[in-house]
């Protein structure tokens, strides 16, 4: 789970890794580190433990000449944050350098294998092994391209690496195995990145590498690129993509973080959920109601929308979907067979765990739709059916206009399962005033959950997946303890651990849930809770009440009341002097198991 790009082009390639980085960040931030070729024929290397800007601000990747260069922004995984382990690693003679996102499973067969070959570690990490066994293939007198696939053949595990090698100055590889990586296509230049917004200002062209492939890049009279399948070594043929996204949708323009730039983005964005493919979205909702067993998998904030979705199949289409969290899918998967479906539910489409769950339901012969943000992501290349959420990259690691667009597509296809049109015009206006409304009220909220190192929410029915929510975005980005709970349930043990002042966001929507919910708020204030009360009307018992719009169609609360919760967990993180763009020990897309 780290961020890599590479370069080979005309531009100065300091200054384009060093954007690059900055824009793939949100992926790790443990360390980072640049290779370039550098003189035409020397690897030199500049890395360093930190973030992007701290490490520039000594080492200045700006400042590296040169063409052609690899880079990393890294979330560790196998060795401590350290320089040594920081990418990018290097052969023994230092010759050829490589940057690797992913888990290499067999490293330590391979690293006594080659120890037993005189090479030399200087990490501690799994990637490490990759450039050794691509500079045995060089003494073995390989090319570098033959190199490179003959080492990606011995390699077990999840992949993405780019490699460079001085003897090699104008040619750039890339493979991917179960980790993503797309190559930008330009005029005379060409970038291989973890996600296509590092090159999206300079280009829109781009080819989507496969699990097993990889792609040779060569500048040098004129400009290539050739496709390998790395098992067999076979060259193959690629289609070029266009991407839809703009540069400017993945920049923070005036807002101070990119989260709170796309909460505030969610009135507008929320809108486009809507755009879907109508025979798509028919197809998507027969095929659900035609499923022996329907399953959704999904994992976090993803997840929580899911268990939303869950509440509307059964509400308006009467028919029970099985969401389970990906991560514990195994349990489940043994349940799988051709009559069943599975719906993967990710706002990245590279999540591990969901891929794994495709993989065992492919096996299984089920049927994969899925609900996916990014378009060409591996979900979404390896399902049947895909509604996309339509809400631009999302760049801050906590899931926000995702999250709420995610209910609009299982909103949209809760309707159609019922053979019914959903108008999603008046929500946005009320999304707009679930943000204005409250913000004064939140911002002072959070001054309060400053000294806090408890807050629990509360919700019934479909509410309880939205309490979770709100308990999720404060724990990761404020790191206050936070438990999101059906409301019913605190008197059945949690209720132990509320003491005087203790706050309680009680979910509190005008529905068939609102009068026992508020009993539920009611005996936690008997034991001594602060009661913030989320509702269209005022009550007696909420020590503070965030304001609701009210809404014809109680359905929809669930979407509405998650606005006040993401602005607490945003003006909490502030507040506390936390970065909610790139909380502690997370990344944005988790593609270790
Ligand atoms: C949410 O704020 C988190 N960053 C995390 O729980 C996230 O939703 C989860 O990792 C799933 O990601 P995905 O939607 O990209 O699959």
């Amino acid at each position: 789970m780290c961020g890599i790009i590479g370069y080979l082009g005309f531009r100065p390639v300091g200054k384009i890794l060093h954007s690059g980085l900055k824009a793939l960040e949100y992926r790790g931030y443990d360390s980072a580190g640049v290779a370039v070729i550098e003189g035409g024929a020397a690897v030199r290397i500049v890395k360093d433990t930190g973030k992007v800007d701290e490490i520039n601000s000594s080492l200045k990747f700006d400042s590296l000449e040169g063409h052609a260069g690899i880079a990393h922004t890294r979330w560790a995984t196998h060795g401590g944050v350290t320089q040594p382990n920081a990418h990018p690693h290097v052969s023994c003679g230092g010759a050829v350098a490589v940057v690797h996102n992913g888990i290499i499973e067999n490293y330590k067969e391979l690293r006594e294998d080659l120890r037993s070959k005189g090479h030399a570690f200087a990490s501690q990490t799994d990637s490490e092994v990759i450039p050794h066994l691509i500079e045995e293939g060089l003494k073995a007198g390989l090319p570098f391209d033959k190199a490179v696939l003959g080492a990606c053949a011995r390699l077990k595990g999840s992949f993405a690496f780019l490699a460079l090698s001085s003897a090699n100055p104008s040619e750039l590889m890339a493979a991917r195995n179960e980790s993503p990586l797309i190559v930008g296509v330009g005029d005379n230049e060409f970038f291989v990145a973890s996600d296509c917004i590092p090159f999206l200002d300079y280009t829109k062209k781009a080819v989507f590498l496969n699990d097993g492939e990889a792609v040779w890049l060569k500048a040098e009279g004129g400009f290539e690129m050739k496709f390998f399948d790395f098992k067999s070594g076979r060259q193959i043929m690629k289609e070029i993509s266009e991407i839809k996204w703009s540069a400017s949708q993945a920049q923070k323009g005036e807002f101070e973080h990119f989260m709170l730039k796309e909460i505030m983005e969610e009135p507008f964005v929320f809108k486009q959920s809507a755009f879907q493919d109508e025979l798509v979205l028919k197809d998507f909702a027969k095929g659900v109601l035609d499923a022996k067993d329907a399953f959704v998998v999904a994992s976090g904030t993803s997840f929580h929308a899911s268990l939303v979705g869950r509440a509307w199949f059964k509400k308006l289409a009467a028919k029970d979907l099985k969401v389970v969290l990906a991560s514990e899918f195994a349990l489940d998967s043994e349940s799988l067979s051709k009559d069943s479906l599975v719906i993967a539910v990710s706002q990245s489409g590279e999540t591990a765990d969901v891929l794994d769950c495709i993989r065992a339901a492919k096996a299984a012969g089920a049927r994969i739709f899925s609900i996916v943000n990014v378009v060409g992501s591996t979900v979404d290349r390896l399902s049947e059916k895909t509604l996309y959420l339509n809400c631009g990259p999302e760049v801050g690691v906590a899931a926000t206009k995702s999250f709420l667009n995610q209910l609009g597509v299982f909103c949209l296809l809760a309707f159609a399962a019922k053979g019914e049109k959903v108008d999603f015009a008046e929500l946005g206006v009320f999304i707009e005033q679930g943000l204005e409304w409250n913000r004064e009220k939140l911002k002072e909220l959070a001054k309060e959950f400053k000294f806090r190192d408890n807050v629990y929410f509360l919700g019934r029915g479909a509410s309880y997946p939205i309490a979770l929510e709100g308990a999720l975005k404060l724990k990761e980005i404020s790191y206050i303890h936070a438990e999101g709970m059906p409301a019913g349930e605190l008197k059945h043990g949690t209720l132990a651990l509320i003491e005087k002042g203790t706050p309680v966001v009680l979910l509190n929507p005008p529905d068939s849930s609102f009068t026992h919910a508020l009993n539920n708020g009611i005996e936690a204030k008997a034991r001594g809770a602060k009661i913030i009360g989320v509702g269209v009307e005022n009550n007696e018992n909420y020590d503070l009440w965030l304001q609701l719009p009210k809404i014809e169609n109680p359905l929809f609360y669930p979407i509405i009341e998650t606005i006040p919760l993401q602005l607490l967990a945003y003006y909490s993180a502030v507040e506390r002097g936390r970065d909610p763009d790139k909380p502690r020990n997370l990344a944005k897309s988790v593609t270790v198991r």
